[in-house]
């Protein structure tokens, strides 16, 4: 394990101890000295994580800690809408991501998911799919195919560098150097539905070898399938009514946005955007990589040197699913379809919700953009981006009158200010030793969690449930000893060999 934790009360701690804690702020600490905190613990953000780790805490008997949540719900990226004021679509998190096989370990996504009832429908996005390109219906299912082997070579040539200790590349230079160089459009959109749309990036700015483990994680040690949620309560649920089950008025607080963070020895003091301040101990936050990278949240001291590489070396992608609800369906009867622009990752991947297994009758068809494409229609109007999107389906049904369509939306998820992008995603420049800072505590009274602080689920649910739990876990062994040092951070993170620029 590469974590340790004293769980010894503060008066034991030596000189080591005082070196490495931080100067006493001034005004910080003369707030904590005026008596009574507010809690022992803030959990800053009411998502996954957040909620996970308020269970967790409850569980271990600590029930003094408060969530502070920005929007007027919990669930963070779990959030749906409701579209033509008739469906609730998912505009963030939809799919229970691997589930179980015989009995090894469960997802703990669907564990929750069947213990709230959720509907879910298995999606079956690899069999399922209709082909499409600029000139109409194209049949590629060949190349298609070709995609998903090509996929299952990149993480098995990446498997093998690992004990080799052979150095990380961009998933790029992996695909290039298992044979897979795709040039045409079909072979670009089917390479594209296999990484972009999983990840969220590009190969280039993915990591060969972390793409491969992140994969592995999910979809060999839980399951291949994926699991739809429909449910009309929207997928949130989950975190409701789990939330229902133990937290009190008084351990929540909605609409409340953090605008400043400050830390001292003695504890916390958080400044919420209409100037009330809480403190507690311990501060827990769960916000976004994104959020951390843009400065929306102001941290008092600044973040040391070695968090501050960690948080701008790990990075956000975006994900973004397009809704339109027609009058009624004029389309594809798989699943999934896929266009093959000559621009890789136009308007790529279409899902239809029109279908047996989802909401038959509903006229919902969306389509999911990535990356740079995302950040770019987000700063087009709503009507721009549908005209585009009308012209591509006009694309790819050369015969039909395509209508307009009676609802349109889309969640600007880079622009947002309390989620700047979707999920992180790990580069090759991201060293596991970063991954390590990114995780830990920055002093006795600052932790993070979320989905980019896990190093084998980062960008899922389940990665931000396991952080949830497993930082609680230090936490309450924390708490219980009286204080303690919590997790080692690398202070700085360094080549095996020296550059030779001589
Ligand atoms: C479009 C999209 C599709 C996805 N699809 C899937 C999927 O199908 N399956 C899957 O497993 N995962 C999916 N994910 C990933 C999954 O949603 C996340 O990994 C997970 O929800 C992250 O939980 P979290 O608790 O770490 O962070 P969050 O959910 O972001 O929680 C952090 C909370 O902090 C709050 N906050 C932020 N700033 C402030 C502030 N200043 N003051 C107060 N509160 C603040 C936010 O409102 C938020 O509620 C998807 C994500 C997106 C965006
Ligand atoms: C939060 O704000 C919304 C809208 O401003 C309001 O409807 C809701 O009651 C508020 N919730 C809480 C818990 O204050
Ligand atoms: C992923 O799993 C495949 C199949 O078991 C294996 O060959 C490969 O080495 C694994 N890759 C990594 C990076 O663990």
């Amino acid at each position: 394990m590469l974590y340790w934790i004293y769980a010894l009360p503060l008066y034991l701690f030596s000189a080591s101890w005082r070196s490495w804690a931080l100067p006493i702020v001034t005004d910080t600490q003369a707030i904590l000295d005026t008596g009574h905190k507010n809690a022992k613990i803030l959990i800053l953000g009411g998502g996954m994580a957040g909620v996970i780790a308020a269970r967790t805490l409850h569980e271990q008997g600590i029930e003094d800690f408060i969530i502070i949540e920005a929007r007027n719900e919990l669930g963070g990226r779990m959030m749906s809408h409701r579209l033509g004021d008739e469906w609730t679509v998912e505009v963030g998190a939809n799919w229970v991501q691997g589930t179980q096989t015989g009995d090894g370990p469960a997802n703990p996504i669907w564990t929750l998911a069947k213990k709230h009832h959720i509907s879910l429908h298995s999606s079956d996005y690899f069999g399922s799919i209709t082909t499409y390109d600029y000139s109409g219906p194209t049949d590629f299912q060949d190349t298609f195919q070709e995609s998903i082997r090509n996929f299952d070579r990149l993480t098995a040539t990446a498997g093998a560098r690992v004990p080799q200790r052979l150095v990380d590349m961009t998933a790029r230079s992996g695909y290039s150097l298992s044979g897979a160089r795709p040039s045409s459009p079909q072979e670009m959109a089917s390479e594209y539905y296999q990484f972009d749309w999983e990840f969220g990036a590009t190969p280039e700015e993915t990591s060969w070898l972390a793409a491969s483990w992140a994969h592995n994680n999910t979809f060999r040690t839980f399951s291949r399938q994926n699991l739809l949620s429909t449910d009309q309560r929207g997928f949130k649920t989950i975190l409701r009514q789990e939330a229902d089950a133990f937290l009190t008025d008084g351990q929540i607080r909605l609409n409340a946005t953090v605008a400043t963070v400050r830390t001292s020895t003695s504890g916390v003091v958080i400044t919420l955007a209409d100037g009330t301040q809480l403190t507690a101990d311990y501060a827990l936050c769960t916000f976004s990589l994104g959020v951390l990278q843009h400065d929306d949240v102001r941290f008092i001291p600044a973040m040391p040197a070695w968090k501050q590489e960690a948080i701008h070396s790990m990075a956000m992608g975006t994900y973004t699913k397009i809704f339109l609800q027609f009058p009624e369906k004029f389309w594809f009867d798989t699943e999934m379809a896929l266009y093959a622009d000559h621009e890789r990752g136009r308007y790529p991947v279409w899902q239809s919700l029109d279908h047996e297994s989802f909401y038959p009758g509903c006229g919902i068809l969306f389509v999911t953009v990535t990356g740079e494409f995302s950040r770019r229609i987000e700063s087009m109007a709503d009507a721009a981006v549908q005209a585009e999107i009308l012209a591509v389906l006009q694309a790819m049904f050369p015969d039909v009158a395509i209508p307009d369509p009676v609802d349109f939306h889309f969640q600007r998820w880079y622009n947002d200010p309390l989620f700047r992008g979707s999920y992180s995603n790990w580069p090759a420049n991201f060293l596991s030793e970063h991954q390590v800072n990114l995780r830990a505590n920055v002093n006795e009274r600052l932790w993070f969690a979320g989905e980019a602080t896990s190093k084998k689920h980062f960008g899922y649910l389940h990665g931000a449930y396991g952080e949830g739990r497993d930082i609680a876990l230090l936490l309450a062994e924390c708490i219980r000893g009286g204080g303690c040092m919590g997790l080692e951070h690398v202070d700085r993170v360094r080549n095996a060999l020296p550059y030779d620029v001589a």
